[in-house]
């Protein structure tokens, strides 16, 4: 047999047999071994990344250094997942992973496992791996999300070439889809929430609207950026996508927003206007999770380069939740009570007024727009941190710059 094979009826068995050993032996040990056949039950139709890096070793590479080879494995996801199952929005335990690892989509009576292995913190399952995406054969767009169909039991991996060269592992066949962003938006469209928002709660905003879109532009002409490469091991040069996806990470951070400040000095008053212009053709951030957040920081630094003034605009959603209480979580959302999220292509202007500082020729004007670290109730945040084998100096806590800038400003009397 090669990669795949008759899943579906040898899953149904796999099933029934696991419940039956589970119910006479009610050990630790076969539950293990339950578990191991779960699993290479799913890997038969999903193939794990590891057998496709063989051949693959570029591609391979790009993606492990991506956070979508990271999706069942953060210590923020881990504890927002427990937060879910506790909750009571929590019943349907494969909610998460339709995403996070899509697979569980055709395996919907092995959620548990898929909970298990993201519990432990060192999952062997794949999440948003190589076989999750090459399999999709058709994204509906009339659903909102749009739901994926992976076509299973045949040997074919989709993918953006007509021109394939033949291989012994898989048959190749192109798919028109791979260059959509179609492909994309069934994960990065919209999220559940415990109310329907609807459109209010749409991550990416009026993204069909904007320039990029307009001009012709896809997730992966910013996202899977172009490049010339081997597609598979020793095989002639061509064209091909990087597997990093840049994000928050990478590159295209120096694409993400311009900054243009000034500064008027009034007698002892003194204005900011900082204008942030977004050339993110979606919302800056996409707001799932919730707590994700942009933070537009002004620091004034007046004699011995001390802060004399400090202020700050954030960019994000707030929810509340049934009961009207704030809440971080997505799933539990009722109602959005706030959205300042950067939308696409917007420039926002910013107006900051404050003492000019005293006893000094000049002033710095210190301005950065970051991601900001995570939020939430105390709580979520120690659990995160002792999820987290590095404790608070895990990279959740940390802001990630986008852009910065700064400015002398002489005081003339
Ligand atoms: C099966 C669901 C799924 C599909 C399909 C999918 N993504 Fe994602 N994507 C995710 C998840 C989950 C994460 C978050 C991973 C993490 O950080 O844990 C993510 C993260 C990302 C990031 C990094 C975001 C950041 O904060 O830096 C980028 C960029 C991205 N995806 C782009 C794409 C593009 C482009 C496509 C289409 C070619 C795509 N994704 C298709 C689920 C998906
Ligand atoms: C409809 C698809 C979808 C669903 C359902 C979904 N996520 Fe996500 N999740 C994503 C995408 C896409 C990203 C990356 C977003 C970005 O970087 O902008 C992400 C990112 C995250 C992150 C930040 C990255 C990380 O891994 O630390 C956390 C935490 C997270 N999701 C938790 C959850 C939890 C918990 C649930 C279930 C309650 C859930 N998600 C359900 C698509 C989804
Ligand atoms: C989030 C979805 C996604 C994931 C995960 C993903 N790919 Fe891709 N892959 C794509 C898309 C989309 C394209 C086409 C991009 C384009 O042409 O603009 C592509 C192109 C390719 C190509 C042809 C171009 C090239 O870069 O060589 C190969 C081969 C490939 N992928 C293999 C893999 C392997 C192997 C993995 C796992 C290590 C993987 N992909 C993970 C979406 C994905
Ligand atoms: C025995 C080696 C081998 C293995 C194993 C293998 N591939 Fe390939 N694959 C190839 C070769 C060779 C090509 C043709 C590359 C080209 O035309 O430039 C290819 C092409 C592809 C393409 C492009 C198809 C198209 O028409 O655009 C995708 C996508 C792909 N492979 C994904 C995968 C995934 C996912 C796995 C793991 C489940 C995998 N491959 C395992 C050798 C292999
Ligand atoms: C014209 C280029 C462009 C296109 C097209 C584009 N993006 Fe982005 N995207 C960006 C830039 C720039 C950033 C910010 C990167 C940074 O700050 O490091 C970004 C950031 C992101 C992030 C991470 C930021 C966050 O707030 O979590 C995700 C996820 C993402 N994009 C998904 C998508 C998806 C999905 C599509 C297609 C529907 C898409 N993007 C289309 C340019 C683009």
């Amino acid at each position: 047999m090669g990669l795949f094979g008759r899943m579906k009826q040898v899953v149904v068995g796999a099933a029934v047999l696991v419940g039956v050993l589970a119910v006479w032996s009610g050990g630790e040990p076969v539950l293990h071994a339950q578990d191991a056949k779960s699993q290479a039950v799913i890997e038969k139709a999903f193939p794990s990344s590891s057998k496709c890096k063989r051949c693959h070793e570029r591609v391979f590479e790009e993606w492990e250094t991506s956070p979508l080879s990271k999706s069942i494995h953060s210590p923020a996801f881990r504890a927002s997942l427990d937060a879910y199952l506790n909750s009571s929005a929590g019943k349907d335990k494969a909610m998460c992973f339709r995403c996070h690892a899509p697979h569980v989509r055709e395996f919907p009576e092995q959620a548990q496992l898929f909970v298990d292995q993201a519990k432990s913190g060192d999952p062997s399952l794949d999440g948003v791996a190589c076989a999750q995406c090459h399999l999709i054969k058709q994204v509906d767009r009339a659903k909102h999300p749009p739901e994926p169909k992976y076509e299973l039991g045949s040997k074919t991996l989709y993918g953006p070439y007509k021109d394939f060269v033949q291989n012994l592992a898989h048959q190749s066949m192109e798919l028109g889809l791979f260059q959509k962003s179609d492909l994309c938006l069934n994960c990065h469209q919209s999220v559940p929430s415990a109310a329907n928002l609807g459109k209010a709660n749409d991550l990416l905003g009026s993204y069909e609207q904007s320039q990029a879109v307009k001009s012709g532009k896809e997730c992966q002409s910013c996202h899977m950026p172009e490049q010339v490469g081997e597609s598979a091991n020793g095989e002639k040069k061509r064209k091909v996508a990087n597997h990093t996806f840049p994000g928050r990470i990478g590159k295209l951070r120096q694409e993400a927003a311009k900054l243009d400040v000034q500064t008027k000095i009034d007698g002892d008053k003194t204005t900011v206007i900082v204008k942030v212009q977004s050339l993110v053709p979606h919302n800056l951030p996409t707001t799932h999770p919730a707590w994700a957040s942009v933070v537009l920081d002004l620091d004034i630094k007046g004699k011995n380069l001390k802060t004399v003034f400090a202020d700050k605009r954030i960019y994000g959603r707030t929810y509340a939740d049934a009961k009207g209480q704030k809440t971080v979580f997505d799933f539990e959302a009722a109602k959005v009570l706030e959205d300042t999220v950067l939308k696409p292509d917007e420039t926002r202007v910013e107006t900051f007024t404050f003492p000019t500082p005293k006893d000094t020729k000049t002033f710095d004007v210190d301005v950065t727009l970051n991601y900001a670290p995570i939020t939430g109730p105390a709580p979520f945040l120690q659990r995160v941190e002792a999820e987290a084998s590095k404790g608070s100096q895990d990279p959740v806590f940390q802001a990630i710059d986008i852009v910065k800038r700064t400015e002398n400003i002489p005081i003339n009397k």
